[in-house]
């Protein structure tokens, strides 16, 4: 929820942490700041807000020009509202200690009062100040190196942590720890450097060698040296495994576009060829996915398919309830992930999850697997996030191969979920026999149809910012879809409220009529999703009542629409394509739509207020 940057080595560390943390801002970015040590004294700035406005204090200050080891963080607050003093770094009470964090400790109330009737003194509110000064007090009482109060430090709290540990009288090492929250090492070889950071982006430009920490697990990084890693609770030395990273520095970059959330808009039609290609070879006929093939016996004697998820995530979990239901014929619940973990939930091990999440990181949905592996259920990932906790904590998955997605509010992460769980259907259904052997052939050749649909699509772009235009300074929207376009209307609704803070409320649009039509009038723009194949109809009579309301309407009708086309106030065209994968076309304007209302309304459309890209707390 937080970023956390640091380097240690021969180059200057101010540049180096300071991108790093613009790089992690996706994190959080209420308040930010950075630590840096010049070789003899540690100067540390903070200050609410974001990183251009810490960059405005730094830029008065000498130590920028200084030193070879520092260290950054980006907030998301949770413990102590955001202020210059919650801001991290936190010094310890001498002073020769100092700590970024990523994560909550649940048992810091009681550590600090322990530490108040020691003598200890706290400046903030956070969780954070209260570790760095455990940390010394280990140290203190034991006589012991930094890494070794560390290790003993962490044994007592009970929470969730990715720290970074700096001791300016020992100042050749940093000590890096995890546990539930991300934490990567950039290893220079060459130069016998070293990058932390939250994920690698911040060091992507300087080596593509990376070691990730597992839960529980904690380095001990040594200028010039081999990073020692260690379990945390039995001390014991685990070998560092180094993985080349995938990542470029292109990927991570807005590429001439305004907003990393147009450029991952615009990414779509890739993003989606990216996650079939290999696995679905439309000519053969063939859909190959390890996870599933792997497992496919699990998948065909599931009573049922438990998919649990957050946010967008859960409403790609919604379209594939239909995709299942409809394809394969196997009963799916879909489960807000917060819930589902705390409501004792009957689970079997003929239960199949499935559990979506982008970042790979949220919380909820982490212990959502855990409880259902514990219940013995068979749990598949589908993550975007290579190598991430949730991709970690399933038995088999499947990633997105979406790319990074740093705007906050989630477009290809969507769109790529449902190309996923599409395929799964698609291949659950071969195997069961629930689809004929033409309609599997069709659907293959229709999906490799999607990106250029896609494609297409994005260039109505102008059409889609004229309608934003005239709907921008609406007080609510309303957005209605059927079938296969209902989660699509509560995620189009999503889009909405999330970057441009305008309410909006999504509906199955023949739920309308039992209460949400009340609230319909002249000044009430509603979005309806009417393709041609989706109980069209049906939809076209919803479109009435509102019509006969003075409701606004904006359709989004398939190519070639004469009705609806008579009777909204705009309709966007999607191409024709089969009804279950209409939701990867019809998502793309409300997605443009929602992006240009923002723009128009002057927000921050990558960072939303409040919000932060992976959610690492209940
Ligand atoms: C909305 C959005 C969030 C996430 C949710 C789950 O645009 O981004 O609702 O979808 O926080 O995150 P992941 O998919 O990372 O588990």
């Amino acid at each position: 929820m937080c970023g956390i940057t640091g380097y240690i080595g021969h180059r200057k560390a101010y540049p180096i942490v300071i991108n790093g943390l613009k790089r992690l801002e996706y994190r959080g970015y209420d308040s930010a700041g950075v630590m840096m040590f010049d070789g003899d004294q540690m100067h540390l700035s903070k200050t609410k807000g974001k990183v251009s406005d810490l960059e405005e204090i730094t830029n008065k200050e000498t130590y920028r020009q200084e030193g070879n080891i520092g260290m950054g963080h980006t907030r998301w607050a949770t413990h102590g509202v955001p202020n210059d003093i919650n801001s991290h770094p936190h010094f310890s009470e001498s002073g020769d200690l100092v700590i970024v964090h990523n994560g909550i400790i649940e048992n810091y109330d009681t550590i600090k009062k322990e530490l108040i009737t020691r003598g200890y003194t706290f400046q903030s509110d956070t969780d954070t100040e209260v570790l760095v000064n455990l940390i010394e007090e280990v140290k203190k009482q034991e006589g012991c190196k930094l890494g070794k109060a560390v290790q003993i430090a962490l044994t007592q709290v009970i929470g969730a942590y990715a720290i970074a540990v700096f001791d300016k009288t020992k100042p050749n090492e940093i000590i890096v720890a995890r546990l539930g929250s991300p934490i990567a090492i950039g290893v220079g070889k060459d130069l016998g450097e070293f990058f932390v950071a939250s994920d690698a982006s911040p060091f992507i430009e300087f080596t593509k060698d990376a070691i990730y920490l597992e839960d529980e697990e904690m380095a001990i990084i040594k200028l010039g040296k081999e990073v020692k890693v260690r379990k945390i609770m039995d001390d014991s030395l685990v070998d560092a495994n180094i993985q080349e990273l995938q990542l470029s520095l292109e990927q991570i970059e807005k590429g001439g576009y305004d907003h990393f959330m147009l450029k991952e808009i615009h990414e779509q039609p890739k993003a989606i060829i990216d996650t079939y290609r290999g696995r679905m070879l439309a000519d053969e006929g063939i859909i190959k996915m390890a996870g599933v093939d792997d497992n496919i016996e699990k998948f065909m004697n599931a009573d049922r398919i438990i998919i649990v998820a957050c946010g967008t995530s859960w409403h790609a979990g919604l379209v594939g309830e239909y995709l299942f239901e409809d394809m394969a014929r196997v009963p799916v619940e879909v489960e807000y992930a917060s819930e589902f973990r705390y409501r004792n939930p009957i689970i079997t091990p003929k239960d199949v999850v499935i559990a979506i999440s982008q970042s790979g990181e949220t919380a909820d949905t982490l212990a959502a697997i855990k409880l259902a592996k514990s219940k013995g259920a068979f749990v598949f990932g589908v993550c975007n996030v290579v190598g991430s906790s949730i991709a970690r904590e399933t038995h088999a998955g499947a990633y997105t191969h979406a790319g990074p997605e740093i705007g906050v509010a989630s477009t290809k992460a969507f769109t790529t979920q449902i190309t996923v769980l599409s395929l799964i259907a698609l291949k659950l259904a071969k195997a069961k026999g629930t689809l004929s052997n033409s309609a599997f052939h069709m659907y293959l050749q229709k999906m490799q149809l999607i990106p250029s649909k896609v494609e297409k699509l994005l260039q109505i772009d102008n059409k889609v910012k004229e309608i934003a235009s005239v709907y921008k300074d609406a007080k609510n929207c309303l957005y209605l879809g059927r079938g296969f376009n209902f989660p699509v209307a509560l995620e189009g609704a999503l889009k909405l409220k999330e970057i441009s803070y305008i309410h909006a409320e999504g509906y199955p649009a023949a739920e309308m009529k039992h209460g949400p039509i009340a609230l319909i009038d002249e000044n009430m723009p509603i979005f309806v999703i009417a393709t041609n194949k989706g109980h069209y109809e049906k939809v076209v009579s919803n479109i009435q009542e509102i019509k006969s309301r003075s409701g606004k309407i904006i359709a989004i009708v398939t190519e070639g629409d004469v009705t609806v086309k008579e009777i909204a106030d705009h309709v966007i065209e999607i191409p024709d394509t089969e009804e279950a994968l209409t939701p990867l076309l019809t998502t793309i304007p409300l997605q443009l739509l929602s992006y240009h209302i923002a723009v128009m309304l002057d927000k921050n459309v990558d960072q939303p207020r409040n919000l932060a890209k992976s959610v690492t707390v209940e």
